[in-house]
């Protein structure tokens, strides 16, 4: 082989089968290759094991879908680019012209954009909620057949908690699917129900330091494989590159959500005990709407605390400027501290009804809690509280 030859044809290296690395290696190959065309037909036709382009699968990523779906407790996923891939590669999936779908006000607003705005151009119809009125709900599935309820719990930003027994039986009994985004969740909790599809920002709780962004769909094998091919079509995968930091995030993953947890639980409480302070919501709070219900459903309440300033938009804004810990950015769920201060979270275009169950006011803020010292995020929000 001529050294123009070898360099586009490197050696192989083979590492015997008694001799594992302790960390995968990054697939990051595009293609792979067999040595005949029969058996590249034979995997094509499914009679065969193996991978042939990254597009559809790819053995760093098919790492990441068997640890996700087994935290989740189901048996299949499938990995995207942002958590908004996997929950609008879904909808596409299993959506046609003329389907039903409901979904609710108090929800992430791209969710609802991506069902009000896109898939109304392509025929899908669609009637908002909210996520406590199960009369409404019943009411609507009674009256229109229903493809699809897409869901949050807790509900972003103001932390609701949805009532995922009763949801998920009301949508069994008419013939409706669920798709939870359980992304402020945790990937550990909520398997125990009905749903038939999980869908989480990976960028947030599973990978952890911010620094990476992926999405996955979960469920039953049959029906995630069944959204597959137009996941290959659509192409939203996820980098292998990505999935690798995603895996190494998932190992710290415990312990990042327990300590989160444990954070947010006395901010919480710290918030709720300051008179500049008119609302908190947090389900770990005993005096919270959905504190029994989380206590029965989940397995901690996260890391995402919201609570509204007496003071309203514009001292919300001196408030988090004043913070030093806590940076004003988006998402949620990583090692650091973060706020969203209630000028960047008012909602648009909503209904006075619809504002109302959205629960956000003037003065709401949202705080994503890290790992940081207790005491030192406390200290930090006494110091911009004392500011207003
Ligand atoms: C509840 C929820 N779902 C989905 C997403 C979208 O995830 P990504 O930013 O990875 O696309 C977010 C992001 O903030 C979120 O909070």
């Amino acid at each position: 082989m001529k050294k123009r030859t070898r360099v586009t044809h490197p050696p192989a290296v083979a590492v015997p089968p008694d001799n594992r690395p302790l960390v995968a290696p990054i697939y990051k190959s595009v293609k792979f290759s067999f040595d005949d065309v029969g058996e590249t037909l034979g995997y094509f036709g499914g009679r065969r094991a193996g991978y042939y382009y990254s597009r559809e699968a790819n053995p760093t990523l098919r790492q990441l879908e068997l640890s996700l779906a087994e935290l989740q407790g189901r048996d299949a996923c499938l990995l995207t680019g942002s958590g908004i891939a996997a929950i609008s590669a879904t909808m596409i999936a299993l959506l046609r012209q003329g389907d039903h779908v409901v979904y609710f006000a108090e929800s992430y607003p791209p969710t609802r954009a991506l069902i009000r705005k896109l898939l109304a151009r392509y025929g899908v119809e669609a009637t908002q909620l909210s996520i406590e009125d199960h009369a409404g709900l019943e009411g609507t599935l009674v009256a229109r057949p229903t493809r699809l309820i897409v869901f949050e719990s807790p509900t972003n930003p103001v932390l609701k908690v949805a009532d995922l027994a009763r949801i998920t039986a009301l949508a069994k009994a008419h013939g409706a699917l669920t798709l939870l985004d359980n992304t402020l969740a945790g990937l550990h909790n909520h398997g125990q129900y009905e749903v038939d599809l999980y869908a989480h920002s990976l960028t947030k709780f599973a990978s952890g330091h911010g620094d990476v962004m992926g999405g996955a769909v979960i469920g039953r094998r049959d029906l995630v494989e069944s959204l597959r091919d137009d996941f290959t079509l659509l192409g939203p995968t996820l980098d292998p590159d990505a999935a690798y930091l995603i895996q190494r995030g998932l190992r710290t993953y415990f312990v990042r959500w327990e300590r989160q947890c444990e954070n947010a639980q006395r901010v919480a409480e710290f918030l709720a005990g300051h008179p500049a302070v008119s609302r908190v919501r947090y389900p770990g709070l005993r005096d919270d709407p959905g504190h029994a219900l989380a206590g029965e459903q989940m397995d901690g309440c996260g890391a995402v605390v919201c609570f509204d300033l007496e003071a309203g938009t514009e001292a919300g804004s001196r408030f988090a400027e004043s913070l030093e810990l806590f940076s004003i950015a988006a998402s949620l769920g990583s090692t650091e501290s973060l706020v969203v201060p209630p000028a960047m979270q008012q909602p648009r275009g909503f209904t006075p009804e619809q504002l109302a169950w959205s629960a956000i006011g003037p003065g709401t803020v949202r705080l994503s809690v890290g790992i940081e010292d207790l005491d030192d995020l406390v200290d930090d929000l006494r110091q911009a509280l004392a500011l207003l």
